[in-house]
């Protein structure tokens, strides 16, 4: 949360986002950005998450910012051993992790950093990337390679910077360093018109399907087509149905976003993100909202789209059941850094304790109620 917006100490739980870097970004470009721009609205944040220790935000004084050698940001002393970050900065004095106790020396003891490999290429590399708002890092170092022709899956807890590490894939957000490859291609180094180009590869699935209300279901899906290509209507029109079809929207081309469910129109939101054929689709907490049914047939939709069209798909969740029915490649994202990536199955069968903990909702194991 960043420390210079003063709606940041109010309170009222409602995520503000008013990084100048993504209003620009939105503004810059088109209606894949205005999909994002939805999910700006959309995130359900954990806003608490952001700031774990009240005071360290926009309501602190000159002296909380410059603190001495010795006093952290926390208002801890500064532990004689503490942990310092690839960077160089120093947790609890520099920066601080959210769910990490300034303290800690060690708050990467569960992260094994293993790999396993899911072969093939990797159609997104992230690569030592570290991004803070205000003194809070959300993400400390992240190493991810997303393999191509596969399902990923980025799991984590709530608050732990899933969205924010899509919108560092889309451009959205930049690194404060490290980077983002995508197909090979360095996303933070890429000009406005390039960025643009490239959204073009993407189709983004966020929340509530990010609908524009005003149109109707078939207008909304054929928006990209209209937007991004010079087709005539008729192909536009061949696309669209067909989409809508594999959705299993064939009849609701003339309803509007507010007749429809919210499992309905997610499914609307998955043919408009389909319709540009991108290389690679991603989906923020696609089965959010959605009761254990409507999750699982969205689940066999992905996978029965993914498996006609194939491409890179990510999906972001903390849904267990979504894992297990969709996943092919797992990768488990706590205090900013992957603790550990591979095949679905592997992970399962992880003898990571945090992986273990997570991947089986055990109450018992590293990751606690703070
Ligand atoms: N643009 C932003 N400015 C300030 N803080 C942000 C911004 N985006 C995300 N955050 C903070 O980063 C943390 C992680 O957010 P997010 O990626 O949405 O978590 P999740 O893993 O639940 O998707 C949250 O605490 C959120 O408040
Ligand atoms: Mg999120």
């Amino acid at each position: 949360m960043s420390t210079d917006n003063p709606k940041d100490g109010a309170g009222n739980g409602a995520e503000e986002i008013e990084s100048p870097e993504v209003e620009e970004a939105v503004e810059k470009v088109g209606p894949a950005s205005e999909l994002a721009g939805a999910i700006e609205a959309e995130d359900e944040v954990d806003a608490s998450g952001a700031d774990p220790e009240p005071g360290n935000g926009a309501t602190g004084t000159a002296a909380d910012q410059e603190p001495d050698s010795r006093v952290a940001v926390s208002g801890e002393p500064e532990p004689e051993d503490p942990f310092i970050a690839g960077d160089g900065a120093v947790l609890g004095r520099d920066f601080l992790l959210p769910g990490v106790d300034p303290g800690d020396t060690d708050p990467y003891k569960w992260h094994t950093g293993a790999k396993i490999e899911a072969g093939g290429t990797a159609a997104i590399e992230v690569k030592d990337l570290v991004k803070q708002f205000g003194r809070t890092r959300i993400l400390n170092g992240l190493n991810l390679d997303l393999p191509d022709d596969q399902i990923s899956m980025v799991l984590g807890p709530s608050g732990t910077g899933k969205s924010v590490l899509i919108k560092h894939i889309v451009g959205l957000l930049y690194p404060d360093s490290g980077d983002v490859l995508v197909k090979g291609q360095s996303v933070p180094d890429l000009s406005d018109d390039d960025l643009f180009e490239m959204r073009k590869k993407f189709g983004l699935l966020f929340q509530d399907g990010a609908l524009f209300g005003s149109m109707n279901i078939f207008d909304n899906v054929a928006f990209p087509l209209r937007q991004h290509t010079d087709r005539g209507e008729d192909e536009i029109e061949h696309v669209v149905t067909r989409r809508l079809r594999e959705v299993g929207l064939g009849e609701a081309h003339y309803k509007m976003p507010n007749e429809l469910s919210g499992g309905m129109r997610k499914r609307a939101g998955f043919a408009r993100a389909l319709v540009l054929d991108p290389e690679i689709v991603m989906f923020d907490e696609p089965d959010s909202g959605l009761d254990p049914v409507r999750t699982a047939l969205l689940c066999e939709l992905i996978r029965e789209v993914h498996a006609e069209n194939g491409g890179c798909y990510l999906v972001i969740s903390h849904d267990l059941g979504t894992a297990r029915r969709i996943a092919d490649f797992i990768a488990v994202l706590w205090k900013g850094r992957i603790v550990e990536s591979g095949p679905k199955d592997e992970l399962f069968e992880s003898e990571n304790e945090f992986v273990h903990q997570f991947l089986r909702a055990d109450v018992t194991g590293p990751l606690a109620m703070d």
